[in-house]
């Protein structure tokens, strides 16, 4: 099954992704967790985009396209995928389209979550993920059982450079304006479904479920 879920930052993309991919058994290709990598290997890659990053830019096409084109050969996307963050942009939809349908394939379900806006800046600032193995939490929504340490394998807590409140309102514009319009995109194609993000993390679990499932 080969899965697209769209959203602004903050959403809950890589929140959910974590669970659904669990009980696929497919790889989660996640753009944003790439680029961290990069950064923190100091690839050219990773130099590359730190300086868009940082400022809660979008990294040019061109970069970000060669990464999902690399990732998406790879054998254990054959049983299937879930695409998070990627594409953001038209031409980025319109490569994945070319680049699927050159393998005989195409995206079975994107599925949009739905978050007021309000919602989102609190949700970004207050987050925190594990140094060791990169789950996501909340100081208020969702916090671990141990302040500053991961329930799964008691890593260290950190909060991502590019959440801050500057940085996150660049990036709300950036969704705004260039990502946004890709929803028309995928609803033209018969694919888009939607989900309402404000619910509790289980409740939201369970809807995504149900609509891979109908
Ligand atoms: P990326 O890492 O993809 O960041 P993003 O899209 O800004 O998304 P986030 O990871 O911030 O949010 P999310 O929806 O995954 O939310 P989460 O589940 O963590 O990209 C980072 C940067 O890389 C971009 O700015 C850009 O520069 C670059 N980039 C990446 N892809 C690119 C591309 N295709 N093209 C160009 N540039 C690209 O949840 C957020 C918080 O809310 C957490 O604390 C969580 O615990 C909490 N939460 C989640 N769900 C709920 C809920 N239901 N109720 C209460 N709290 C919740
Ligand atoms: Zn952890």
């Amino acid at each position: 099954m080969n899965i697209l879920f769209m959203g602004p930052p903050g959403a809950g993309k890589g929140t959910q992704a974590a669970v659904i991919v669990k009980e696929l058994g497919i790889p989660h290709i996640s753009t944003g967790d790439a680029f961290r990598l990069a950064i923190k290997q100091g690839t050219p890659v990773g130099l590359k985009a730190k300086s868009y990053i940082d400022q809660g830019l979008l990294v040019p096409d061109d970069v970000t396209i060669g990464i999902v084109e690399e990732r998406l050969q790879q054998s254990d996307c054959e049983k299937g995928f879930l695409l998070d963050g990627f594409p953001r942009t038209l031409s980025q939809a319109e490569a994945l389209e070319e680049l699927l349908s050159r393998a005989g394939s195409s995206l079975d379900h994107v599925i949009n979550l739905n978050v007021d806006r309000g919602l989102l800046m609190a949700r970004l600032t207050g987050r925190r993920i594990c140094k060791v193995c990169g789950a996501s939490y909340h100081l208020i929504f969702n916090p671990p059982k141990q302040e500053g340490i991961c329930d799964i394998d008691g890593g260290e807590l950190y909060q991502r450079p590019d959440d801050n409140e500057e940085s996150v309102g660049k990036r709300l514009d950036e969704y705004d304006n260039k990502t946004a319009p890709l929803l028309a995109f995928y609803e033209n194609k018969g694919l888009l479904r939607q989900v309402n993000g404000e619910n509790e993390i289980d409740v939201v679990t369970s809807e995504i479920v149900s609509l891979l499932r109908g």
